[in-house]
């Protein structure tokens, strides 16, 4: 894994670049994409890029990570919804292309087939990653299998605490989620994490320095052969 430390607008310009970099070689490449607030700044580079016409995003794919189970697609903090106001409305993409996993209706059917349908499109080119306080990623929580692929999961109670601060309150909060799996993500051929933040700072210290084991599940991470770790210096600061 390499490491790059700098603070938000310099790590979310270079995670960017690299976005623009694997769509400008490959212009029907398949993105992995992420909400949270981390990616925020990097969506709105590649959406000024667009603009700028230094990338276009017409032949571009996209699978999400995740979905809150009870949450449709237009309810202000489903994920589809995140997606669709911070980069899908601002870029040049068919929207035809862009994947993110269903919360409500027949969720499961399309849970079961996500990993094929990713690797009918080629495979994740370029995936973008958060990491949650407890070090999880997408939402496989600790003790998430390494081999899981695509499935539902519970939510920890620390990230039901987490991000209960976008919502009017925490009993609001879904308990469950459909998540890609750790193996889903480990199938990406390049995988970029951004993490900002005190924090963050234990699950990148556990990243970076602890076991691999399944009660971390972004250590993981660990054995990807491509895989960037992009951290403000708060988030870097058990690590020094
Ligand atoms: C949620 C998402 C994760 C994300 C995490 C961190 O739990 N499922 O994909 O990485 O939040 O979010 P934030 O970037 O807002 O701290």
């Amino acid at each position: 894994m390499k490491v790059v430390v700098g603070n938000n607008e310099q790590i979310s310009k270079l995670i960017a670049e690299e976005f623009i970099k694997v769509i400008n070689v490959k212009p029907n490449c398949v993105l992995g994409l992420a909400t949270g607030t981390s990616p925020l700044q990097v969506y709105a580079e590649l959406a000024k890029a667009n603009k700028e016409g230094r990338v276009t995003f017409k032949d571009v794919a996209t699978f999400n990570l995740d979905e809150y189970i009870g949450l449709e697609g237009t309810h202000n903090q489903s994920y589809r919804y995140f997606m669709n106001e911070n980069l899908f409305n601002h870029i040049d993409i068919n929207k035809d292309r862009t994947h993110v996993l269903k919360g409500t209706g027949d969720y499961l059917a399309y849970a079961n087939q996500y990993d094929k349908l990713i690797a009918d499109f080629g495979g994740i080119d370029i995936q973008i990653l958060g990491i949650g306080s407890d070090g999880h990623i997408a939402f496989n929580e600790p003790g998430t299998p390494f081999n899981s692929l695509t499935h539902v999961a519970e939510l920890a109670e620390s990230t039901i605490v987490d991000n209960s601060r976008l919502f009017n309150d925490i009993s609001e909060v879904p308990t469950k989620a459909v998540t890609m799996g750790l193996q889903s993500i480990m199938n990406a051929r390049k995988i970029v994490l951004i993490a900002t933040g005190k924090n963050k700072a234990k699950a990148i210290y556990n990243l970076l320095k602890g076991p691999k084991t399944e009660e971390v599940p972004c250590s993981i991470l660990q054995d990807h052969k491509d895989c960037t770790i992009y951290c403000d210096e708060d988030a870097y600061s058990l690590v020094k």
